[in-house]
This record gives structure tokens, C-alpha cells and sequence, in this order.
């Protein structure tokens, strides 16, 4: 199974899309995919996400198009379903490090402190999510694991921004960084998909 940081191929911005219809599930991604990005996940979070997976999946068959938002083994059996590429969860379960750990394609599981990290390094993950990554403990608290989770590498998400996001890719155990500051729900609503492709350029000129 190919890790993560394999498959994002020195990409540094993991880009959310959360959409409420397919076709704006779509547009956003088209949008992110404007601004040369290959990875883009959808949020499981609407009744519309999985459609939009999907549906981004077969109009822009050049995108690898991860699921995120997946909270447990039902979520991500509909998820593995609907062919998402890679898996994206915001926290840990024994039975879904294990499910993640059989499911064939890359995933980060979700950690917010030591306890998660070693249960994660347990399934043998190596490559993991810090969420919510401004809440527990943002640059100090990857700088502090570094010394005691040598071997673990981290794609900080939650609170990461314009103004912050260089600062965390310059830390040597950051593969990446994740989203949704490069697609806001108002440039969406308003239909604004250059405002989401010009914040995608910015954001991977860091
Ligand atoms: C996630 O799903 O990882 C977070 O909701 C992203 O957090 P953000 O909205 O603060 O970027």
C-alpha cells in the first residue's frame, strides 16, 4: 500500500472540499485542480459528499480524491465504496486503525496528543493527521514529539491558515497541510471559484 506522503508526490497543501450539492462539489474541485493541485479530499459531511466524490472523480479523472471526515468502520466501508482514493479520519479507534490498516489505501489517521500517536504507531501508521491542529498544542506541540515520536511524520489540520501555514511546513516532521481556509464557504456560496484557485496558488507558493 503506498503511504500518503508517496502518494501526495511533494504536494504540500491537502485542500478541503465541503460541498452541499454535487455540482458544487465539483466546481471546487475544478477550481483547486486550476491552481495545479493533484490531491484534493472531500469532507463526508453533507448528504451530498460521497455523490460529489464521485462525481469529481469521474469528471476530473486526472485528481486523487480522498475521503476525510471518516469517524468509523460504517463511514469508511461507504467511503471505500465510492472509490475514495485515500482515507483522511479525524481521530483514533482501535477498530478503525485496524479497519484503516485493512482497507487497502492510504490514510491518515487523526491524533490530538501522545496516547493517539501511539495507538496509531501501534497499527503501524507512521503518517499521521494533528487535528485540530491549532487546538492541541499547533508548533510547540509537533516540535516537543519530534524528539520522542521520531519516526512519525504529521499533516496538521484545523486552525492552519494563509498566515500560518509556511510556519508549519518548516517543521521536519510536517508532510503537509490541510484546510478548508483555501476554499471558504462564502466564495462558494458566491460562486467565486477564482478566489478558491488564486488561495490554492498562494497557499502552495509557501
Ligand atoms: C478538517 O476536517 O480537517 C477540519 O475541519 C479543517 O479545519 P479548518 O476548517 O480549520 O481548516
Amino acid at each position: 500500500m503506498k503511504l500518503f506522503s508517496e502518494m501526495m508526490a511533494g504536494q504540500t497543501l491537502l485542500p478541503i472540499i465541503q460541498a452541499d450539492s454535487v455540482e458544487q462539489g465539483v466546481a471546487i474541485a475544478k477550481a483547486m485542480a486550476e491552481a495545479g493541485l493533484k490531491v484534493v479530499e472531500v469532507v463526508l459531511r453533507s448528504e451530498a459528499s460521497l455523490d460529489a466524490l464521485t462525481a469529481i472523480k469521474q469528471q476530473l479523472p486526472e485528481l486523487i480524491v480522498g475521503a476525510g471526515t471518516v469517524l468509523d468502520k460504517d463511514i469508511l466501508a461507504q467511503a471505500l465504496a465510492a472509490k475514495a482514493d485515500y482515507i483522511v479520519t479525524p481521530c483514533v479507534t482501535p477498530d478503525l486503525l485496524a479497519a484503516l490498516a485493512e482497507s487497502g489505501v492510504p490514510a491518515i489517521p487523526g491524533v490530538a496528543n501522545c496516547a493517539d500517536i501511539a495507538l496509531a504507531r501501534d497499527a503501524g501508521f507512521r503518517e499521521v493527521k494533528l487535528f485540530p491542529a491549532s487546538l492541541a498544542g499547533g508548533i510547540p506541540f509537533l516540535k516537543a514529539v519530534s524528539s520522542v515520536f521520531r519516526d512519525m511524520t504529521f499533516c496538521p489540520t484545523g486552525g492552519i491558515n494563509a498566515d500560518n501555514c509556511a510556519d508549519f511546513l518548516a517543521l521536519p516532521n510536517v508532510i503537509a497541510v490541510g484546510g478548508t481556509w483555501v476554499a471558504k464557504k462564502e466564495w462558494v456560496d458566491a460562486q467565486d471559484w477564482q478566489a478558491i484557485t488564486d488561495a490554492c496558488r498562494e497557499a502552495i507558493s509557501k
